[in-house]
């Protein structure tokens, strides 16, 4: 690794990223966190650093300064308006293709995922690229996160071949959830502006549809994913979602690097979202947070179990059905619980029953809150997130710098980053575990949190060991680092 002296570099690379969410500007999930958080880490080492985001209309009413630069595009006719800021020394660009982003939400509405979606994605990634081959230098990597930027691999592909300085730009992919692939009818391909033969069995074309990701694993120098244990997961049918062939294809350049927090964002000390500050050192006030958080959300004081709180997409994958399958249990074994989230139908439906059913006892938020997000991690003694699969997961590491233990299911980056003994280790968890998806293991489990929680000795050290584990970005930029530099050397196919 290049570093020098305080991690600062000695050989700065130009890294452009291309994702669809980037906090404060856009923020559905954790891939807003993590493209909030590692462009700046990796700004801090001395890289240059650039993000295209597309120039979703909420984003360019509060950030965007000025009027956009009008650019032609080098795939199509098409035209196109970039937005350019400045963040914390990051460069941002917004790319606004005709009406395709001037609209309320990210992906979709009340009525799903936006019909247009390969258009508007297709557009944005051929929007960064074009806006990219008109400025004076190339960046030496371009860095692409999930589906919705996924074509870039695929597109550079063909332009390196048409123009030569193209040649010298790698291209990393990132997965953040093999889930969400960008798989659309055939007759969408039109709009990536590819070659025909792009289209075949060693191209974007899955089971006759057209698939973003594909190409993204399939054409990218070097890809990755959100955590050690989720890369090797990505190679079996259970966790694969039907890509693990071509998963399997590429494997000697797949990297699992787990995800890190933004500790300027998230640190109890400082934080100015919840009611009092608090540390490792002094943990005191978090029983005032708790206490605050119990009047906030109308839950009684008196309950001897811990408080238990969610903070979730409520989709599939974060297996809060597992919550609500053994809600009576829950409650009989003296727990409380709180949950913040919005998704599907069925279980806002069911957790809103719960809180009617158990007043004072379950409360529920069906809302998107950042704020509360923080005043949850503060006051809770336990997060649960009982994920079907999880490629990374960063609400375990917000709960664990807060000191709600964080009570899992053993898969993904949940297995990598809670530490978790057969029998409560006061100088080494950070948390519990579970592994089998079934009611019986996940109640076996609270019985034994429940029971951990009598013990305060052995709880508060625990808390401790949670609250000092340190996750920060800048101990992980340095690993993205590594894979930059490996994608600039030749890579074996
Ligand atoms: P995913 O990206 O799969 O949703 P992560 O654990 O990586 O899961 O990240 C989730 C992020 O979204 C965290 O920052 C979490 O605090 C936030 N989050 C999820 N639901 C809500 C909500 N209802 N209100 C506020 N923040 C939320
Ligand atoms: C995805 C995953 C989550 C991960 C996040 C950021 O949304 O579901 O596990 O933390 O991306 O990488």
């Amino acid at each position: 690794m290049n570093s020098g002296i305080n991690g600062m570099t000695d050989k700065p690379i130009e890294i452009t990223m291309v994702a669809s969410e980037m906090f404060p500007f856009a923020k559905s999930g954790g891939l807003g966190d993590v493209i909030g958080a590692l462009p700046l880490a990796l700004g801090r080492m001395g890289h240059k650093v650039c993000v295209y985001l597309p120039a979703y209309r909420s984003v360019v009413r509060k950030y965007a300064p000025g009027s956009p630069v009008r650019i032609p595009g080098v795939f199509s006719g098409a035209r196109y308006d970039i937005f350019s800021l400045e963040h914390e020394g990051v460069s941002v660009r917004l790319v606004a293709a005709d009406d395709l982003f001037d609209r309320a939400g990210f992906y979709g509405d009340a009525r799903g995922a936006f019909p247009d979606n390969a258009e508007r994605f297709a557009r944005f990634a051929r929007g960064a690229l074009s806006h990219m081959e008109g400025e004076s230098a190339h960046p030496s990597v371009i860095h692409c996160h999930d589906w919705q930027s996924a074509l870039i691999p695929s597109l550079l592909k063909y332009r390196r071949a048409d123009d030569e300085k193209w040649s010298g730009v790698s291209t990393v992919f990132s997965i953040h959830n093999l889930a969400y692939q960008g798989r659309f009818h055939p007759d969408e391909f039109a709009h990536t502006c590819l070659p025909d033969e792009a289209m075949g069995v060693e191209g974007l074309e899955f089971y006759g549809d057209v698939n973003f990701m594909k190409g993204g694993i399939l054409f990218s120098d070097v890809f990755s994913t959100v955590s050690e244990r989720y890369a090797q997961e990505m190679l079996t049918a259970e966790q694969g979602e039907g890509l693990e062939g071509v998963v399997v294809l590429r494997k000697e350049s797949l990297f699992g690097i787990m995800n890190g927090i933004d500790d300027a964002v998230w640190n109890p000390e400082s934080d100015p979202h919840i009611p009092a500050p608090f540390s490792s050192a002094h943990p005191e006030a978090k029983a005032e947070c708790k206490a605050a958080l119990q009047a906030e959300l109308g839950l009684d004081a008196g309950a001897e179990g811990p408080l238990c709180v969610v903070v979730s997409r409520l989709a599939h994958q974060k297996g809060i059905d597992l919550v609500l399958e053994t809600m009576d249990e829950l409650m009989g074994l003296g727990v409380s619980l709180a949950v913040l989230g919005t998704g599907d139908e069925d279980l806002e439906k069911g957790l809103a029953e719960a809180a009617s059913a158990y007043r004072g006892r379950v409360a529920f938020v069906p809302a998107y809150d950042e704020a509360l997000s923080h005043r949850m991690y503060a006051g809770g003694d336990v997060l649960l997130m009982p994920s079907r699969y999880e490629p990374s997961g960063l609400n375990q590491l917000y709960a664990m710098r807060y000191g709600a233990l964080p009570y899992v299911r053993r898969v993904g980056g949940l297995a990598d980053s809670v530490i978790s003994s057969p029998t409560p280790e006061a100088d080494s968890d950070t948390g519990f575990h579970f592994d089998a998806f079934a009611a019986a293991d996940f109640l076996a489990g609270v019985k034994g949190i429940c029971r951990v929680f009598l013990d305060q000795g052995l709880w508060r050290m625990m808390m401790r060991n949670a609250m000092e584990k340190n996750s920060g970005w800048d101990g992980v930029a340095p690993r993205y680092v590594e894979l930059y530099e490996k994608a600039m050397r030749p890579q074996p196919r």
